[in-house]
């Protein structure tokens, strides 16, 4: 058997042509600079921030009677007045003094930009 057949050089020089042809082409955007999911955000949603925040967004999980400083009810203007930014720092870093500690570590920046997706669409459903 040949293997260096002009005609496989050529083969090899059309594969070499078009896989550079395509690392030429523009990367693809990173993860979180596709829309969030809010599917994925419900269930992150419903493991991790349920139980304070309540299943409709309205600050009455089970554990929110329990505690000093009341979980937010995203439906208040005050909470959902906030730009996303803000709302996704407060998820990131948690607040001082607050049983809100920081989701960083625990949870993916695209999981908490869908998280936060489930609860703009909570909101704006009204439940
Ligand atoms: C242990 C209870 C608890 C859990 C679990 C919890 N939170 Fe909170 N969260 C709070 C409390 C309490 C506040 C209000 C803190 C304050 O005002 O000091 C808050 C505030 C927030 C705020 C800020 C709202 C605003 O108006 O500024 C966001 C956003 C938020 N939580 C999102 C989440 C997300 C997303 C999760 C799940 C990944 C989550 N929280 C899980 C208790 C909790």
């Amino acid at each position: 058997m040949r293997f260096c057949t002009t005609e496989h050089v050529h083969e090899l020089l059309l594969a070499v042509a078009l896989v550079t042809g395509v690392a030429a082409l523009p990367a693809p955007a990173p993860a979180q600079d596709f829309p969030p999911d809010v599917t994925r955000g419900k269930a992150v949603y419903a493991r991790h921030c349920l139980s304070c925040h309540g299943t409709g967004g309205w600050g009455d999980g089970p554990d929110a009677a329990a505690l000093r400083v009341p979980p937010a009810n995203f439906h208040r203007f005050k909470s959902f007045l906030k730009s996303d930014e803000e709302l996704l720092r407060t998820i990131e870093h948690g607040i001082v003094f607050s049983p809100m500690h920081s989701w960083q570590g625990q949870l993916t920046e695209t999981e908490r930009q869908d998280a936060l997706a489930y609860i703009r669409l909570l909101v704006q459903q009204g439940r």
